[in-house]
């Protein structure tokens, strides 16, 4: 019988610290990592580059088609992973850029963008183990997967935590302007026709608004044993 690698989902709302969580989980069980929103935030550069309508489906599925969304997970890069759209690799500035922020869940509401996306996430995941954080990770992406996690938090924690991810890449925005953003990214990820964010049925659900990105992980790593055997 072939062992099929570990697969750990991490699902949740924006700025919920999945993507740190998965990061430093990651790296303790020696695994790789992925942050798919950084798949759509490349997407949405292009979008950006080529003036391009975000409401547009037929045109971001040709963009995905000219330039390949390329992803390569590198534990020691800057992001645990490099991003390529085409030859253009992207950095972290620049994915999370309010401008990128400000369009990005248009751009993740597509089927078609989605398909093509979701299918270079499984590719990815079936090569090696892999901790992979997104909104449908464990209901679309990898349903088979024998972790999957929901990370909640209050808007309140979720905003400061965000000012302070965003202060250390450099890019500057108010409190209340995050706190409109993140609601609406919510009520756009949440009430979306395809692949909403919810938890899988199976999803343990964690609440992290106490709760610092080591303890979370303490958390998760309690349930690895099992999604091992
Ligand atoms: O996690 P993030 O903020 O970088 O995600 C950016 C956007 O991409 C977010 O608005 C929802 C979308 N997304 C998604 O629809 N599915 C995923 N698996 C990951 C992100």
């Amino acid at each position: 019988m072939t062992a099929v690698a570990l697969q750990i989902a991490i699902d949740g709302p924006a700025a919920s610290g999945k993507t740190t969580v998965a990061r430093r989980l990651a790296k303790r069980l020696g695994i790789l990592y992925l942050d798919t929103g950084a798949m759509y935030r490349a997407l949405a550069v292009l979008a950006l580059q080529t003036r391009t309508d975000v409401d547009n489906e037929d045109a971001l599925l040709r963009l995905c088609g000219l330039y390949r969304i390329d992803v390569r997970l590198e534990p020691a890069a800057p992001m645990g992973f490099r991003i390529f759209a085409g030859a253009q690799e992207c950095d972290e500035a620049t994915l999370q850029s309010n401008a990128v922020t400000a369009i990005v869940s248009t751009v993740a509401a597509h089927p078609r963008v989605r398909a093509a996306l979701v299918q270079e996430q499984r590719r990815i995941a079936g090569c090696a183990a892999v901790v992979m954080a997104g909104r449908d990770i464990g209901t679309v992406v990898l349903p088979q997967a024998p972790l999957k996690i929901f990370l909640t938090a209050s808007v309140d924690a979720r905003v400061s935590r965000r000012r302070g991810q965003l202060a250390a890449a450099g890019v500057d925005i108010s409190v209340h302007r995050l706190r409109e953003e993140i609601e609406e990214r919510d009520r756009l990820d949440r009430t979306r026709r395809v692949s909403p964010l919810v938890p899988a049925d199976d999803a343990l659900i964690l609440d992290s608004s106490a709760l610092d990105a080591e303890q979370v992980v303490d958390a998760i790593c309690a349930f690895v044993p099992e999604a091992r055997l």
